[in-house]
């Protein structure tokens, strides 16, 4: 191994939903050897809790008491991470249009995010991880090495959803598309660490790219800015 890939960066990957962050993130942490730390995953498990113990999304003070209660563990999975909550795997249930319309409205409780931000902090004490969501560059991990705002088109993240989603589930594309770019204004109008590009982030528009173009971009970008810190340290 040489010394660029022995010493370990992290790396912040931002961005609206449908991206495609994560299965960037999680192909550069692989590359890298890298942990991958999904935090909209976190942000979704505590959603799913709100919901089902019937509180308000709006009840920042019950709803933080509920979060700094659960413990969320994220653990590496054959296809995707997993998500344990109090020792329970909640993975399957994370991404039902439920959570997806009910995320946002949790995300900006204060108190949520104190808790989130702490717990995604702790994980990148040792480095060497690929952290992805929303306020991660400019908020969680500010002195991240290297950091990438992924973006897309609203039509292509809709359809590379709706690609994802179960016939089932009963949503047009268009409804999807407006869904989606509600989430987004949410996401980028609320109080606290809203979705934004840090000024020393990297955008990759992802609009007609393959995921292994994208990854590899930042994996090249990952390794050039580990080696510009050894060759500082030098
Ligand atoms: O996968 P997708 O892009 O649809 O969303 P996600 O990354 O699972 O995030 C779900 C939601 O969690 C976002 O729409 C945000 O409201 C919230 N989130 C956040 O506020 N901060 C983060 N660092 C990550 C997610």
């Amino acid at each position: 191994m040489s010394e660029s890939q022995s010493y370990r960066i992290n790396i912040a990957i931002d961005g609206p939903a449908g991206a495609g962050k994560s299965t960037v993130a999680r192909k550069v942490a692989r590359a890298l050897q890298y942990i991958y730390v999904d935090t909209g995953a976190m942000y979704r498990a505590v959603t799913l809790k709100v919901l089902e113990s019937g509180l308000s999304t709006e009840d920042d003070i019950s709803v933080g008491s509920l979060a700094n209660a659960l413990d969320i563990v994220l653990l590496p999975g054959a296809e995707s991470q997993l998500v344990h909550v109090n020792g329970v795997d909640v993975t399957t249930q994370l991404r039902s249009l439920e959570i997806n319309r009910n995320v946002s409205y949790v995300a900006r409780l204060g108190s949520v995010r104190t808790r989130m931000a702490e717990l995604q902090r702790r994980m990148a004490l040792e480095k060497g991880v690929v952290m992805d969501g929303r306020d991660i560059g400019t908020h969680v991990l500010p002195d991240a090495e290297l950091k990438v705002f992924l973006t897309a088109t609203p039509k292509e993240r809709a359809q590379r959803r709706f690609l994802e989603l179960d016939p089932e589930a009963g949503i047009t594309l268009d409804q999807l598309e407006k869904e989606i770019t509600e989430r987004d204004r949410l996401d980028q109008e609320r109080e606290i660490a809203p979705l934004l590009q840090a000024p020393d982030a990297r955008l990759i528009d992802s609009t007609g790219r393959t995921v292994d173009e994208v990854a590899e971009e930042i994996v090249q970008w990952g390794l050039a800015a580990t080696r510009t810190i050894l060759a500082e340290e030098k």
